[in-house]
């Protein structure tokens, strides 16, 4: 698609404030939260999915075309964004979800043709802090994830703070990533996640025949 047709697609985006009950931080308020799902003909379909917002001023931006199932949205403390691009796939369900939680003024910012499988994590925050008993200084900060245009991440693959994937990434079924990969088209895989195969793409579902 052109850059300006993309332009157009993304310009007619809807603004919505909705009300969403804060479990955390004020019990008993409510909070506004700022959901945008582009606005196109193919609308993204969203089956499933549930939103906690715990803080002010969080963002969560849908892309066109997607499939978006059973994904758990938790936004925790001030100034938390997550985006999900175009035409993303997420297998998710009721039963077996995908975690998607950003916290502490952090983003997720998920590209455009991605798949992710279900039971998949997504952490900007590892919630407690781990403090140096010499300096006092917080050895753990909370920090942004960035996942690239058309990767794929497989079952119950674990994706924690301060993960960058390029463009054309695989994540191995149950392997923890959790720093930035310089390399597009690769496999990353395991605990923690090294890169085990170069040079790949992900094909569409009719290219894994024998
Ligand atoms: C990532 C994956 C697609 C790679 O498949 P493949 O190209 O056939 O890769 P291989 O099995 O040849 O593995 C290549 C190497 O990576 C290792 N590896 C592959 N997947 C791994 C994983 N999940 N965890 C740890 N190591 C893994 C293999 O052991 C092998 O290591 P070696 O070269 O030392 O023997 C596959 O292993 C996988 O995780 N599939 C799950 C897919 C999924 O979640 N589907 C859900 C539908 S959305």
């Amino acid at each position: 698609m052109g850059t300006k047709k993309k332009d157009n697609i993304r310009e007619k985006k809807m603004n919505i404030s909705i009300l969403i009950y804060n479990l955390f931080h004020n019990r008993f308020s409510i909070q506004m939260l700022k959901l945008e799902i582009a606005a196109s003909k193919k609308k993204t379909k969203l089956k499933d999915c549930t939103i906690v917002n715990a803080g002010k001023s969080n963002t969560i931006s849908l892309g066109e075309k997607g499939i978006l199932n059973g994904i758990r949205f938790f936004l925790l403390g001030d100034n938390n964004h997550i985006a999900i691009g175009d035409n993303a796939l997420c297998r998710g369900s009721y039963q077996q979800p995908i975690c998607i939680n950003a916290g502490y003024g952090t983003s997720i910012t998920i590209g455009d043709d991605v798949l992710i499988a279900n039971n998949t994590e997504f952490h900007t925050t590892d919630y407690h802090g781990i403090i140096d008993t010499q300096t006092g200084e917080v050895l753990n900060p909370s920090n942004s994830i960035v996942i690239g245009n058309r990767c794929w991440i497989g079952l119950r693959a674990v994706v924690l703070k301060g993960t960058n994937l390029p463009d054309d990434t695989v994540v191995g079924a149950c392997s923890v990533v959790n720093k930035e990969f310089p390399n597009s088209g690769t496999i990353i895989a395991g605990n923690p996640g090294r890169e085990v195969r170069t040079g790949i793409k992900v094909g569409d579902l009719t290219n894994n025949k024998q």
